[in-house]
């Protein structure tokens, strides 16, 4: 069933996982227009809502579904037969539907969240997939907490779902846990293991609590996942979800792992900044590959390798992720090439004592103002005429 082994699909969940996050909440016609950008962005597939969970949720999901045509639209239910059936009629209108139904998996959840027992819990997972499957041909289950639950039993719970028709196996490090070479040895034995995974897709679902969910994704392709799930700009409850935007500049610059998607990192950038402003939550500026600081060089060594040759400092050009341009940040700590590049940027052309005398008053400015811009610059120089 997998066509192209290196193909890796890209699960954007922004609008569900994403959403959860306090004060983040869209209308429906917003998740209409981040869908679209999504299609655009060429995700695989479109995780549009949990719809049992209110009205406003499954009329995005319905409104997604009739919007967007080349992605798939997936709709999350729990593994019960009121959610699923509630899930298959927001999909009605979708291309290609797709159910993501599943439930706990660790020991943790099966005792303290559904005080069930491990045998109980396998036969309700088998029986919403088989119960999905008769609506819809697309089931993906995930098995929550997967990244603390026992291998073995995991491993088993993977091959009854996958006989019960599930088309792809989600297994979500739910509390970010993982360490990343756990987390991928988790993978291998399911790839290993499993009598039937070659039926099936695995996907990498990675929260961030640690700091590792791209990390662990990562991990997670490089031992047989396909699949990998996270939101635009890491977005999601806590510490957030794995940032597609770095899964994606990762395979691409590290071309030696042979993984691909079907993004269009160009419009990364716009991507990133539409959902700032529409979910009101800013992009850190050290945030990877979109931050605002991402391409900017401040400090004089490596202002003055990057006027060299870019690529001394800089691993990613910053329009292939559609970034306006590197830049050159002058601050106190900036060395006469930035300066001197700046300059003559503005039609300034001076000889290596004109050039001396301009960075000594630009250390004095520097010093006080923290941000350097044109008009500084351009005064910086006026003084000197007026000197001369
Ligand atoms: O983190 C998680 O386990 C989830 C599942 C609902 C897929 O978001
Ligand atoms: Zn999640």
């Amino acid at each position: 069933m997998l066509h192209d082994p290196n193909r890796v699909y890209v699960f954007d969940t922004t609008l569900r996982d994403g959403e959860q996050v306090p004060g983040c909440q869209l209308t429906t016609p917003e998740k209409i227009d981040i869908a679209r950008e999504l299609e655009i962005l060429g995700v695989d597939i479109i995780e549009a809502g949990f719809p049992v969970s209110s009205p406003g949720d499954f009329m995005s999901v319905v409104e997604i579904s009739k919007a967007v045509k080349e992605p798939t639209v997936c709709a999350l239910t729990r593994a019960n037969k009121m959610d699923i059936d509630v899930a298959v009629e927001s999909l009605k209108y979708a291309k290609r539907p797709r159910i993501h139904t599943g439930i706990g998996s660790s020991d943790m959840h099966i005792k303290h969240k559904f005080n069930s027992t491990r045998e109980e819990i396998l036969e309700r997972a088998v029986e919403a997939v088989k119960y999905a499957k008769k609506s819809v041909e697309d089931i993906e289950f995930y098995a929550e907490d997967a990244g603390r639950a026992d291998v073995v039993y995991l491993a088993q719970m993977v091959e009854a779902v996958i006989a019960a028709g599930a088309t792809v196996v989600n297994i979500p490090d739910t509390n970010g846990y993982c360490l990343p070479d756990q987390y991928g040895a988790k993978i291998k034995y399911l790839k290993e293991n499993v009598k039937n995974i070659d039926k099936a897709i695995i996907s990498v679902h990675c929260h961030n609590d640690l700091g590792l969910a791209t990390a662990n994704s990562i991990a997670g392709l490089q031992n047989g996942a396909r699949q990998i799930e996270g939101t635009i700009n890491g977005i999601g409850e806590r510490a957030g979800n794995t940032a597609i935007e770095e899964v994606v500049m990762i395979l691409k610059t590290h071309a030696t792992l042979g993984l691909h998607t079907n993004i269009n990192s160009r419009n990364f950038y716009e991507m990133s900044r539409m959902i700032s402003s529409q979910m009101r939550m800013p992009v850190q500026p050290n945030k990877a590959i979109v931050g605002g600081n991402a391409f900017a060089h401040s400090s004089g060594i490596h202002q003055d390798g990057f006027l060299k040759m870019r690529e001394n400092y800089e691993i990613i050009r910053p329009e292939d992720v559609g970034f306006p341009s590197a830049s050159i940040v002058l601050t106190a700590r900036s060395g006469r090439h930035a300066l001197k590049f700046h300059l003559e940027r503005l039609g300034h052309k001076l000889d290596k004592d004109e050039l001396y005398d301009a960075y000594k008053r630009f250390l004095t400015l520097a010093d006080v103002k923290l941000d350097i811009n044109d008009d500084d610059l351009q005064q910086l120089m006026a003084y000197k005429l007026v000197k001369n």
